[in-house]
């Protein structure tokens, strides 16, 4: 490949950058949603009826049309198909690719800023630009809730057991708690406690377990895993894209934690990102983000694991497990019993 074909290349993926960058803008100031509303619309109607500076939304509003988001009709301002896709109300929306586009640009900034001097500072790097933290939830949430409730779910044995059995399920890292609250719609005798280190999510999971009705059944606490202290003993301990968060602190004490903290019969899932057992894996197609997002978890003080390490971690604590993957062997899900 020549240096010019390389530019090319380059400048085509480039674009598919700022494509989600723009996105961005509209998903998170609501003009996708607002404009959705309004049908067709000048840009100044969209910015009034989105309360948000005409001069800006003028601008966002060229940059949206360049990129397909948006058709216009002299002045009047229209979704296209991708635009209505982009709305984060929309079914099997796109909008997680955008949040996680301009996340990815703050985190390979930070990690390069901190590659000389090896600090790692942890998760609050998340909630160092404003305008992400809000859409962190809905954006895990957009992308592994369909996975759980069509596939994991009803590939697990554990959840129907659950199911059976009820009581308390407890969500370590909880999120926004959407699993809590697909658990509780699909298990009626369920109860839920989440507790997350973040208000922001928090704040959301206490407002959507409300909005669905569940409020009585789930509660959400804002704390540290390596504080909590159980009333009751658990039915399951759930942890999704959490346990990389706190392996690097000390595994034992988790894990003991974990099995004194079930009742008989109880059950911790622990749902990871599958990190390849070899290298190479990591050029295929579907790996490569999960390359880079290591990169950024390091930032964050963790690394992802290979299931077999969590399968240690549980022999450790005398218990044995079962792992599940699931796409193409990039997710593992991760079952133990007491
Ligand atoms: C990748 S997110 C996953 C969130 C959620 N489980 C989901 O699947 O959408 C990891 C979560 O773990 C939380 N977390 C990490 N370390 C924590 C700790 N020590 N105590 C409480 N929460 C923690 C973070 O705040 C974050 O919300």
């Amino acid at each position: 490949m020549t240096a010019d074909d390389l530019k090319t290349q380059f400048r085509q993926q480039s674009q598919a950058a700022l494509s989600l960058n723009t996105a961005y803008i509209g998903v998170v100031s609501g003009l996708f949603s607002t404009l959705h509303s309004l049908g067709t619309a000048p840009s100044t109607a969209l910015a009034e009826a989105a309360k948000l500076d005409p001069g800006y939304v003028l601008r966002w509003c060229d940059a949206a049309y360049a990129f397909g988001y948006l058709d216009v009709d002299g002045e009047a301002f229209r979704l296209t198909p991708m635009g209505e896709a982009m709305r984060p109300e929309a079914p099997d929306t796109l909008m997680p690719m955008a949040v996680q586009s301009v996340l990815s640009a703050h985190m390979a900034e930070r990690a390069a800023g901190l590659m000389r001097t090896g600090e790692r500072p942890g998760e609050q790097v998340l909630a160092e630009r404003e305008t992400v933290l809000p859409w962190f939830g809905p954006m895990l949430e957009a992308n592994f809730a369909p996975m759980f409730e069509r596939t994991i779910c009803p590939a697990v044995p554990a959840f129907a057991d659950v199911d059976a059995r009820g009581g308390l399920a407890v969500d370590l890292g909880c999120g926004n708690g959407w699993y809590l609250r697909a658990l509780a719609r699909r298990c009626g005798k369920l109860r839920g406690l989440g507790i997350d280190g973040f208000q922001e999510n928090i704040t959301q999971a206490q407002a959507l377990a409300a909005q669905d009705g569940l409020g009585e059944r789930l509660r959400f606490i804002h704390g540290d895993i390596h504080a909590l202290a159980l009333d009751e003993p658990a039915d399951l301990i759930a942890m999704n894209r959490a346990l990389h968060h706190v392996w690097e602190k000390d595994t034992a004490t988790l894990f003991a934690w974990l099995r004194a903290n079930l009742k008989p019969g109880g059950y911790v899932v622990i749902w990871e990102p599958a990190w390849p057992a070899e290298r190479t894996a990591l050029r295929e197609p579907s790996r490569k983000a999960l390359a880079f997002q290591n990169l950024s978890e390091h930032v964050q003080g963790n690394h992802f694991l290979r299931p077999d390490e969590i399968q240690a971690a549980f022999a450790q604590a005398g218990m044995p497990s079962q792992v599940h993957l699931f796409a193409q062997g990039n997710e593992a899900v991760v079952v133990a019993q007491r």
